[in-house]
């Protein structure tokens, strides 16, 4: 299958809505399964107060991934994204950075920019390999296990 053919088979297979609470205990449970510093209850609520573009997957009725993003004048940030595991390497993070994209272009945003770690070598290339470019990086900006690491600022210019 093409990645278009995968990506139009995703459209019809998975139905797509707008984050809200009702969704919060499945997203806690796969952003604590995915993270190594998990967002908590209070960081997503707050999300959901600031001009937020976020949206869930929902597969038989049950939430597969999320992607949390909000506005700054015309700027789209990218703040979370996540699939759960057993379904990574499928297309769904591509799927949801296009409709993502869709989003931005319907607010009039015309930049899309994320922090990613440093060390989240597949995060990277995943974006990378969606149009974005690593823009700077900023110095020690995500605690570790041992200390801190750096955040790679990446930068998409919606079209
Ligand atoms: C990053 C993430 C959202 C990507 O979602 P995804 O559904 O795996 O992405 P896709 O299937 O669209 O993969 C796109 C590319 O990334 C690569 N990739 C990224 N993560 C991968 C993974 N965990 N397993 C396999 N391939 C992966 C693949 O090589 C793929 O390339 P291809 O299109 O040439 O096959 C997902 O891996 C994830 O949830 N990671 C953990 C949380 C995280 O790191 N989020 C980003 C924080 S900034």
């Amino acid at each position: 299958m093409s990645k278009k053919e995968n990506q139009n088979s995703l459209a019809n297979n998975y139905t797509i809505e707008n984050f809200s609470e009702h969704h919060l205990s499945d997203v806690l449970k796969i952003e604590s399964a995915s993270n190594l510093t998990p967002w908590s209850q209070e960081i997503f609520l707050k999300t959901l107060q600031s001009r937020s573009i976020s949206f869930v997957i929902i597969s038989e009725e049950k939430v597969i991934a999320f992607c949390i993003a909000n506005t700054v004048l015309d700027e789209c940030h990218l703040q979370n994204i996540v699939v759960i595991e057993e379904l990574r390497g499928k297309g769904i993070g591509t799927f949801m950075l296009n409709i993502l994209f869709k989003r931005a272009k319907l607010s009039d945003l015309h930049t899309v920019l994320l922090e990613v770690r440093e060390s989240n070598k597949r995060a990277r290339k995943f974006y990378q390999d969606n149009g974005f470019e690593e823009l700077s990086v900023r110095k020690n900006y995500y605690k570790t296990k041992k200390g801190r690491e750096n955040a790679v600022i990446m930068r998409l210019e919606v079209v």
